[in-house]
């Protein structure tokens, strides 16, 4: 009987000629499976599955995990403020245990004692895939013919000219488009020269259309934005929203170079306007929110669970545990931040409340309404700096 091999399919190049690949190379069944994490094909999903059928599989699968993806993926990252070298907010890095999940369920369904992807050796995503499916199927093997064949997006071409796939291939020859609900990382083509001005043309999310300032308000309760302008959104809506009201600022733009887990530096471009504002939202209203010592400790593990992410640990015990704490730490973020975009591509926090605020205006403030006891702050200082100031005297009588 030939192997059974569950391939994690995207419509594109590359995974359309691994279903053939795997078919020739291993005398396998291929079964596709899509999943929808809000990535816009560019196409019908059908059009995606008639290509993974015409390339030789035996079933296309199309799942749709958009509200999963928003819901068990974007949240915890919003609640985790969670961003990459403190810049990148773990778009793809995001979607992989989502896509994980799914092919390991379908492994099981179909009875596949394999699976595959389409990861060149040089990425992050191979790292997410395989450690991903390592933590949930232990007992599955992974194949990434990508990684064993060689070849080059040329060769992909003709081979799959060759073997009659029918392949749209337009912008994706310019650029490395990986998108979903959380934003679009782009690589390749004309951005692999750090030194070069990304063009124009590689930006869809964050086109300026309007020359007006926009001001909305975002709700949470414990940490989850619920709310936009006081109307209450299913989160996956929400992002959307907000993504589509910041893009249209010009807001959500990244140019950076990433320390990729495989020891390569890479040039990255990024657009993000709904995460990167919904995090700064967030942000803000723990600074008004949480308690000073739960606050920094929380700020302290928040580049370990970009890292964790990032580095393809979705399913890890560590990552469980640093979850924990920030659920816990979320109980109290409650409450509005106001967003104002100033076009092109200006967001700035114009305003926040909470009915759990720890912001106390009589402690606060300088004029009469003042509740603070000055008196004691002079006990407090003396004995705070009591430590410090013994040093300094004895530091006279060393010579
Ligand atoms: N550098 C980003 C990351 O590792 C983006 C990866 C995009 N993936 C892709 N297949 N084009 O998360």
């Amino acid at each position: 009987m030939s192997k059974r091999i569950v391939l994690a399919y995207s419509g594109g190049l590359d995974t359309s000629v691994a279903v053939r690949w795997l078919i020739e190379e291993l005398d396998a069944e291929v079964v596709a499976v899509a999943v929808d994490v809000g990535q816009g094909p560019g196409e019908s999903w059908d059009a995606v599955r008639d290509r993974a059928l015409a390339a030789g599989a035996v079933d296309a699968v199309v799942i749709d995990a958009r509200v999963e993806m928003a819901e068990q993926y974007c949240v915890p990252a919003i609640r985790a403020n969670g961003l990459y070298e403190g810049k990148y907010p773990l778009v793809s890095a995001l979607s992989r245990p989502v896509i994980v999940r799914h092919l390991v369920d379908q492994a099981r369904h179909f009875g596949a004692g394999s699976v595959a992807h389409g990861c060149t050796g040089k990425g992050n995503d191979q790292v997410r895939f395989e450690v991903g499916v390592r933590c949930l199927a232990p007992d599955l093997e992974v194949l990434a013919p990508a990684r064993v064949w060689g070849l080059s997006r040329e060769e992909c071409v003709e081979l799959a000219g060759k073997w009659e796939i029918p392949i749209s291939v337009t912008k994706e020859r310019l650029y490395s488009i990986d998108e979903n609900l959380w934003g679009k990382a782009i690589e390749c083509g004309a951005i692999e020269d750090p030194w070069a001005d990304a063009p124009e043309d590689a930006y869809t999310l964050t086109r300026v259309s309007t020359n007006d300032a926009i001001t909305t308000t975002i709700g949470f309760e414990a940490g989850v934005p619920v709310t936009l302008d006081g109307r209450k959104l299913a989160i996956a809506e929400l992002i959307a929203e907000v993504g589509r009201l910041a893009g249209s600022t010009g807001f959500g733009r990244l140019d950076i170079v990433e320390n990729r887990r495989v020891g390569i530096k890479s040039r990255e471009i990024y657009e993000c306007p709904g995460a990167l504002a919904i995090l700064k939202a967030h942000s803000d209203l723990e600074d008004l929110t949480l308690e000073r010592d739960l606050h920094h400790e929380k700020a302290r593990l928040e580049p370990r669970w970009a890292e964790l992410v990032y580095d393809g640990m979705w399913f890890s015990p560590l990552k469980a545990a640093i979850d924990a704490f920030i659920d816990e730490s979320q109980a109290n973020v409650t409450g509005e931040v106001r967003l104002r975009f100033e076009p092109p591509g200006v967001c700035r926090v114009e305003g926040r409340r909470s009915d759990v605020s720890l912001y106390d205006y009589g402690l606060a403030t300088y004029d009469a309404a003042d509740t603070f006891r000055h008196e004691d702050s002079e006990g407090f200082v003396a004995i705070w700096g009591l430590g410090v100031a013994t040093w300094a005297a004895r530091q006279g009588n060393v010579e």
